[in-house]
């Protein structure tokens, strides 16, 4: 029976059960499974035969799938990251016994989860008094204060910019930088507040623009998770361990996000977006792009659930190794 998770609503639900369907006795790998939103929609299509893999990083959201989902005999779950997960001892003795021919299914549902963004202990949210943590796997890795005593406001500014698309990044970094300096930086609120010293949320608030820090926040979450970091190469794998017909499904929330899932998926169809006319080698076909401008929220979801107004989803195909690519509309 469905137990809706009010903390985080699935997005694209609709689109992806149309566009990654599972076949009788299907396996199916969940990257980012979160609070098994999808993984609960996704199995309740399926046939008792089906197995299917949720892999997430944080050892929280994995309890609540577990409390949600853990009852499904067809459901197995791991602890670790989607850029990593490919070496694990566990996840390689499942791809041996369970699906040896390859997934008819992969999901990628990338980002934060509601869960994350609203818990204020995590240290996501510029809404809430918490600490400046942000990690997903909050037992590894630096936190967002000690990512950031170690910044010069060069770097900083490099993040700011090519991770949140921040405008005002350098005056941004300098009152960041200089609010630790002087030991005032200590938690989300402070941060939010060095940022409203350079771009002041009443006039962002007058202009009916979003709040000012957002882009702060994005650029360091994406820089102290790494998030950006090995994306290009967890799609190709996830692609590559397809069986032919099968469909690998990336639902992207930003822009930066999304140009690495589009340019991936389009050179893994063989499709060459580089400088001059042709590729300097041949691109291997691997995959049939799908709706090749990727499918967006309906107004219906996105006026539901705000979140769904930006996240957009792209889909692969696999194909057999020796076919060639071609777009359906
Ligand atoms: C948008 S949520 C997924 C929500 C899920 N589809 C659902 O319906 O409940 C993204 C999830 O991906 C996880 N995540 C983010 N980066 C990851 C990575 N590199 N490897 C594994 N999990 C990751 C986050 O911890 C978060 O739980």
């Amino acid at each position: 029976m469905a137990t809706p998770d009010p903390l985080h609503v699935p997005v694209l639900l609709q689109e992806v059960l149309d566009n990654l369907p599972v076949p009788a006795a299907g396996r199916v790998l969940d990257l980012t499974l979160g609070l098994g939103g999808h993984a609960e929609a996704i199995l309740a299509r399926c046939d008792a035969g089906t197995r299917y893999l949720g892999v997430d990083r944080d050892p929280r959201a994995r309890a609540r799938a577990e409390a949600r989902l853990g009852h499904d005999a067809r459901l197995a779950i791991l602890g670790g990251t989607y850029e990593d997960i490919w070496d694990d001892a566990g996840f390689q003795g499942w791809m041996r016994t369970e699906a040896p021919d390859g997934l008819d299914a992969v999901l990628m549902d990338l980002g934060v989860s509601s869960l994350q963004l609203k818990d204020p202990d995590r240290g996501f949210s510029f809404q809430a008094e918490g600490p400046l943590d942000m990690r997903m796997d909050p037992e590894a890795g630096v936190t967002a204060l000690e990512w950031l005593s170690e910044q010069t406001d060069a770097t900083l500014a490099d993040a700011l910019y090519g991770y949140g698309e921040e405008r005002a990044s350098r005056p941004i970094a300098r009152a960041i930088l200089r609010s630790l300096q002087a030991g005032t930086l200590n938690t989300t609120l402070d941060l939010a507040a060095a940022v409203y010293t350079v771009l002041p949320r009443e006039i962002a608030r007058r202009k009916k623009q979003i709040d000012p820090a957002t882009r702060t926040f994005q650029a360091i979450r994406i820089a102290v998770n790494g998030e950006l970091d090995r994306l290009a190469r967890a799609i190709t794998q996830a692609a590559l361990s397809l069986k032919p017909g099968g469909r690998l499904g990336v639902i992207s929330f930003h822009s930066l996000e999304d140009r690495i899932a589009k340019q991936t998926l389009r050179r893994l169809a063989g499709i060459y977006d580089g400088p001059g006319r042709s590729a300097p080698e041949p691109l291997p076909r691997k995959l049939r792009l799908i709706h090749a401008g990727g499918l967006k929220a309906s107004e219906a979801e996105a006026g539901a659930n705000p979140p769904s107004r930006s996240a957009r989803l792209r889909i692969g195909e696999r194909l057999e190794d020796i076919q060639s690519s071609r777009t359906t509309p």
